[in-house]
């Protein structure tokens, strides 16, 4: 007989709507499980804000997230991963999964590799040792100060020429989108440097299917995807655009 005890919570943890993408990735991995996403549309950009502040933000928020008992957390931000997951770690039992840079392909892809991250990401010792490991000697990394809160603003109507003005005047044979929000340029960025983006999407989700392990019941049918803070509408809109233009 088949189980039909209640799927579990799966949290999703973004400073804006960047996380929306990897939390698209992952539902469709995973329709055994329920999941909410959590987004503090109110601080965005976090990759402007100091070390302190970030953490203080991330750690309200998993305490919000704790009271779901969930499954698992994702930290759908790079910014956030780079600068607090050891620390949400250390506070918090359940498993907590985070998006780095996909440094490693774009490097091995060959050429000048190009990190575009936020400032925050761009600073920070996990990025450089994640360079260091597997940049191969050919790695860059730059800070985009004002992309993603362009892309936060204007995410329903983006100008081609505002974007390509933000972004910095390099050569490039590969571009690691260092921030989730970038995702949503991705062409775009592809368009102004003439070469691939990677991005950790598809690496964390399937990372994230591999730690959740087999479901844990068979029936499932209908899964609930929830918003629970931040501009709901918002999230709402663009996740249902998402799912709804899935290739
Ligand atoms: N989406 C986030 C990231 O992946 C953060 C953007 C921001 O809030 O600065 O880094």
């Amino acid at each position: 007989m088949e189980k039909s005890c209640p799927p579990s919570v799966v949290c999703f943890f973004d400073s804006g709507i960047g996380g929306l993408n990897l939390l698209n990735a992952c539902a469709r991995l995973r329709p055994d499980c329920d999941f909410a996403y959590f987004s503090d549309n109110d601080n965005v950009p976090y990759g402007n804000l100091s070390h302190d502040k970030i953490l203080s933000l991330a750690m309200g928020f998993f305490g919000k997230m704790a009271r779901l008992s969930p499954r698992a957390c994702v930290v759908a931000c790079n910014t956030v991963t780079a600068e607090c997951i050891d620390k949400l770690r250390q506070q918090f039992e359940f498993p907590i999964i985070g998006i780095q840079p996909a440094v490693k392909p774009a490097a091995a892809f060959g050429g000048r590799c190009i990190v575009l991250a936020t400032p925050a990401t761009a600073a920070s010792k996990s990025l450089s040792s994640l360079v260091e490991r597997y940049g191969r000697g050919n790695t860059e990394v730059i800070a985009c100060p004002e992309l993603a809160s362009y892309i936060e603003k204007n995410i329903f109507s983006p100008d081609k020429r505002r974007i390509f003005g933000l972004l910095p005047r390099v050569k490039a044979q590969a571009i690691v989108l260092g921030c989730t929000h970038y995702t949503y340029i991705k062409k775009t960025i592809e368009e102004f440097y003439n070469c691939p983006t990677f991005d950790g999407t598809a690496g964390t989700a399937a990372h994230f299917d591999k730690i959740l392990g087999k479901s844990d019941h068979l029936t499932h049918t209908y899964q609930k995807i929830s918003f629970l803070s931040g501009n709901i509408a918002v999230n709402s809109r663009i996740y249902r655009f998402l799912t709804e233009n899935r290739t």
